[in-house]
């Protein structure tokens, strides 16, 4: 939550300042604000709303100097006002913050006490106060940080400047991203590579307690002490382009466009085709030890739990090892029961989830191996797990994930292949016809985007229900609630994912002429070598989720139902059917995600809301 930038250079800062806000918007859009230093003069400029109100604001502004920092705000402390807005300016000192200081109040009481004047509710204003206190009895900008940070409870990453300094610029992370991009006679600090990649690939990611000291011609790197510390210079090989809309209207639906190649560029990396097998190089080290494996705990947040809630019915079908998921804000908090003999998946995209970083603590001090499977390089949860499988989605923007969610599943699906068949559970005819069926995904998925006019026109018929029900069985079920949450996040209208069987435990009193109902209900087929009863499975869920159908529509409430194209039966029941091209049990979850993303896409875009931007979200909860 909330996008940071710092430039130091020989430019003038106002338009990398603003465009680099804009980059990082996904993060926060309550308030803005950039403050620029020249002549011992700090001139800072903030407003409530967006990036582009502050740039309305700052039209005519003519700013001096070359150095400067920037904020977007995702309000915790204090409503998301102009005078809570960042940065904030304390006497000499300038910063902008990401994260939570939990001691605030106490600090607060002193300072008070102390005769300063508290003008925002503000956490961040309070750490500003601290740092002051101490550039005032004379330290330096660093040596101020140096003496407040052990003093500081909480999460953080700070990007601070001070009058007295005008070639420094000082970052320092402690549970939220920061980094540092290196240019020719410029510097950067960003929460985020995305805000300064068009200008450097040259990324030095920092770690907890490292203070990164930027000044127009060099950059170092110091620990809680003020000595020099090491670092690496990382080359990032995501390219700008990445970042920009490619004439799509939202980012969201340019990242749905994506998912075929980066489900393609997922699997790739994972398959020997030679053997024709998963062999996923980064489990070599792992697979004698996954025999032995007795649970695996999965943990994730919002769209990535509903990732490892599929992964569950993969582990279980595949490797018939015992799979609990949990939300990691449960997880962290309940005193898990683990053992050396357990994995704990923890399942990121942005791998800077404060709770699931927690849980990867939690985890790692009850002794279990840790595998994370996250889309950014270089994220805390990439760097702090034992292992790292990452999906190759590319960046994504949009708040609402889309590519990542579709390529963890392709994750978890091979990971489930590859501990099948260590543990002996799948043999190779079978192991090599799922890694078959795997490498035809990217191609389903690309016929599934065919059928965004009918998905647009659904969308469009509907826009008046009262209440949208999204059910399906077995794996499909993390679908339905996957379905929902795409919908409310973006759309806002009410909607609720269950499992069909529970639909005469509570939610059918909801049903009426009003209500729309998603049933997901493909006709999966199976591997030749699929063990006997899996199909008679697939068919008993069908027929169970036909039953619900029937409940559901005579009680007047609407059927949209999404299929598959080998099966004319959903056809007489439907209102409304969309049928997606024939998959397996384990492929047929990643193909439904797809019109059920474009389903929440349309109805945003026919309601008017802000798709790429929806209210109170954000795209990286880096705060408890
Ligand atoms: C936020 C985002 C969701 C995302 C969740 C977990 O709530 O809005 O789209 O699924 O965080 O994020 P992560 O980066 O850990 O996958």
């Amino acid at each position: 939550m909330c996008g940071i930038i710092g430039y130091i250079g020989d430019k003038n800062p106002k338009g990398i300042l603003l465009d680099g806000l804009k980059r990082l918007e996904y993060r926060g859009y309550d308030s803005a604000g950039i403050a620029v230093l020249h002549d011992k003069q700090v001139e800072v400029f903030r407003c409530q709303g967006r990036i582009e109100a502050l740039e309305k604001r700052l039209s005519n502004a003519d700013f001096k100097g070359s150095l400067g920092i920037g904020h977007t705000r995702w309000a915790t402390h204090g409503a998301p006002t102009e005078r809570n807005a960042h940065p904030h300016q304390v006497g000499a000192i300038t910063l902008v913050h990401n994260g939570i200081i939990e001691n605030y109040l106490e600090h607060r009481e002193r300072l008070q006490a102390m005769g300063r004047k508290i003008l925002s509710e503000t956490d961040s204003e309070i750490v500003a106060h601290l740092f002051d206190l101490e550039v005032s009895q004379g330290k330096t900008l660093l040596q101020a940080i140096a003496a407040v940070l052990p003093r500081l409870k909480g999460s953080y990453a700070f990007v601070v400047l001070s009058k007295n300094e005008e070639d420094t610029i000082i970052g320092v992370r402690n549970g939220a991203p920061l980094l540092v991009g290196l240019g020719d006679k410029e510097n950067f600090v960003a929460s985020d590579v995305q805000a300064i990649l068009h200008r450097t690939k040259q990324i030095i990611y920092l770690k907890d307690h490292q203070i990164a000291v930027c000044h127009r011609g060099n950059v170092e790197i110091k620990d809680l002490y003020g000595k020099d510390t090491p670092f690496e210079v990382k080359t990032i090989n995501w390219s700008a382009d990445q970042m920009e809309k490619a004439g799509y209207r939202h980012f969201m639906l340019k990242e749905i466009h994506e998912q075929p190649q980066a489900l393609a560029q997922t699997i790739e990396t994972n398959i020997d085709h030679q053997s024709g097998l998963v062999s996923i190089p980064e489990l070599s080290s792992l697979r004698s030890w996954l025999k032995d494996l007795d649970q695996i705990q999965i943990v994730a947040c919002g769209t990535a739990r509903h990732a490892g809630l599929v992964g569950r019915y993969y582990l279980e079908r595949f490797a018939r090892i015992s799979v609990k998921v949990d939300f990691a804000s449960e997880f962290r908090y309940r005193d898990p029961l683990l053992s050396t003999k357990s994995l704990v998946v923890l399942i990121s995209q942005s791998g800077e989830t404060a709770d699931t970083l927690a849980a990867l603590r939690e985890a790692k001090t009850k002794g279990a191996k840790t595998l994370a499977i996250c889309n950014v390089r270089e994220s805390t949860l990439a760097r702090d797990a034992d292992l790292v499988l990452y999906t190759n989605a590319g960046p994504e923007i949009g708040v609402a994930s889309t590519k990542a969610f579709t390529t963890q599943l392709a994750m978890l699906y091979m990971l489930a292949v590859e501990a099948g068949q260590a543990n002996g559970n799948i043999d190779e005819t079978y192991a090599k016809e799922l890694t078959a069926d795997l490498l035809k995904l990217p191609f389903l998925a690309e016929r599934t985007l065919l059928l965004e006019k009918q998905i647009e026109k659904m969308a469009g018929d509907h826009l008046d229900c009262s209440f949208f029900f999204y059910m399906g069985r077995d794996v499909q079920y993390p679908i339905a609630l996957e379905g929902a949450l795409k919908l409310k996040e973006i759309s806002y209208a009410h909607a609720e994912g269950y499992a069909a069987g529970e639909l005469k435990h509570g939610p059918i009193a909801l049903i009426d002429r009003t209500a729309a109902v998603l049933i997901i209900a493909p006709k999966d087929t199976e591997p030749t070598s699929a063990p006997e009863g899996m199909a008679e499975h697939s068919k008993t869920l069908f027929e169970k989720t036909m039953s619900n159908l029937q409940e559901v529509k005579s009680r007047g409430g609407k059927i949209l139902a999404f299929g598959s194209e080998n099966d004319p039966s959903l056809a007489q029941h439907a209102d409304c059917l969309i049928q997606l091209p024939a998959a397996s049990w384990a492929l047929n979850p990643v193909l439904m995600a797809i019109p059920l993303q474009l389903m929440a896409y349309y109805t945003a875009l026919f309601r008017g809301t802000d798709v790429d931007k929806p209210r109170n979200l954000a795209k990286s909860v880096t705060v408890e």
